[in-house]
């Protein structure tokens, strides 16, 4: 059988990402639908969130499922031992896909390997955030009109944000020109660099981070310093306030940019800002709902023309 799992973006094709892109603009014109009626949708966050499991939880809802789960493992049978390989096969029993976030890289390709239900990665550890990045490059078409031959700025914790990690491989097919600024402890790993020699996108690193930097871009894309993935909570101190976008640097912005965040913001973007037409991250946010439809019908086998022909809507 198909696994119709979403480990990684990097498994997708342009034509996909496109196809859930369009996916994605139905749920935009018509959020409300009961397509998933009678579906059950299991939400597994061994990691806090907000966004990503209320997006998830709201996507389902208002397609017609039902949502299990839950939102700390504390509350799980995990702490009296249980192993992630059960809960994933108990629940495989209830659900019909499961969304699972979890602090451990890798976890989510396991758990694919293991059940016999569609797994959706909400994130493992510092490694790859997929839903995010279809929401992302949704945004990002938005907002632009296109995916292809776009300055996109990476700025703050390149090493542990794993929402800069999809995102980059998502953009191997759009002829990206890729820019990173981030302190010396927070670059991008090598590995990541070396992915972009391999697939030939252009990458510059900088360490300035002022008006005239910006002047390029047409995606500015701020990270939050991940305190909960450092062992050394000293050098957290260090860096965590190193790049912070204040309202004076959009001076010379180009009229296109837009500055996007994967949130939650700690000290990454003044307040101010919140209001500057340049100022993206909180319709973002809002795109994680119609992105995070089309990846759960998807997932369950329900495609584009049966979104498109869908007599379900409410
Ligand atoms: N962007 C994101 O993953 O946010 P949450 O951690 O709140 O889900």
């Amino acid at each position: 059988m198909e696994n119709r799992s979403l480990v990684t973006i990097a498994d997708h094709s342009r034509e996909k990402i496109m196809y859930l892109i369009r996916m994605g603009q139905q749920f935009e014109q018509h959020p409300n639908r009961l397509l998933l009626q009678g579906k059950v949708v299991a939400t597994l966050f061994f990691e806090p969130s907000t966004r990503t499991r209320l997006s998830f939880e709201t996507a389902a809802n208002r397609l017609g499922a039902r949502v299990i789960g839950f939102a700390d493992p504390k509350v799980t049978s995990g702490t009296k031992g249980e192993t992630l390989k059960d809960t994933i096969m108990m629940v495989s029993n209830y659900a019909d896909i499961i969304v699972m976030r979890h602090y451990l890289e890798g976890a989510a390709r396991y758990a694919s390997e293991i059940a016999p239900v569609p797994i959706i990665n909400a994130g493992d550890g510092a490694n790859q955030h997929p839903s995010q990045t279809m929401l992302d490059l949704y945004t990002i078409y938005q907002t632009q009109g296109t995916l292809d031959n776009l300055n996109i700025f990476l700025v703050g914790d390149l090493k542990y944000g794993r929402t800069v990690h999809s995102l980059l491989m998502a953009m191997r097919h759009f002829n990206p020109t890729f820019h990173f600024i981030a302190p010396d402890e927070l670059a991008m790993p090598d590995s990541y660099k070396a992915y972009c020699k391999e697939h030939n996108i252009q990458y510059v690193e900088h360490k300035k981070f002022d008006a005239d930097i910006i002047s390029e871009a047409d995606i500015l894309y701020m990270t939050r310093v991940q305190r909960e993935r450092f062992t050394d909570l000293m050098e957290y101190e260090r860096v965590k306030d190193r790049y912070l976008l204040k309202l004076p640097m959009l001076a010379k912005a180009r009229e296109n940019m837009k500055i996007l965040h994967p949130l939650p913001r700690v000290n990454e973007i003044e307040y101010s800002i919140d209001d500057d037409p340049h100022a993206y991250y909180f319709q973002q946010a809002r795109n994680g709902l119609f992105a995070r439809q089309a990846l759960i019908c998807d997932a369950l086998g329900i495609t584009l023309e049966q979104v498109q022909n869908d007599t379900t809507i409410i």
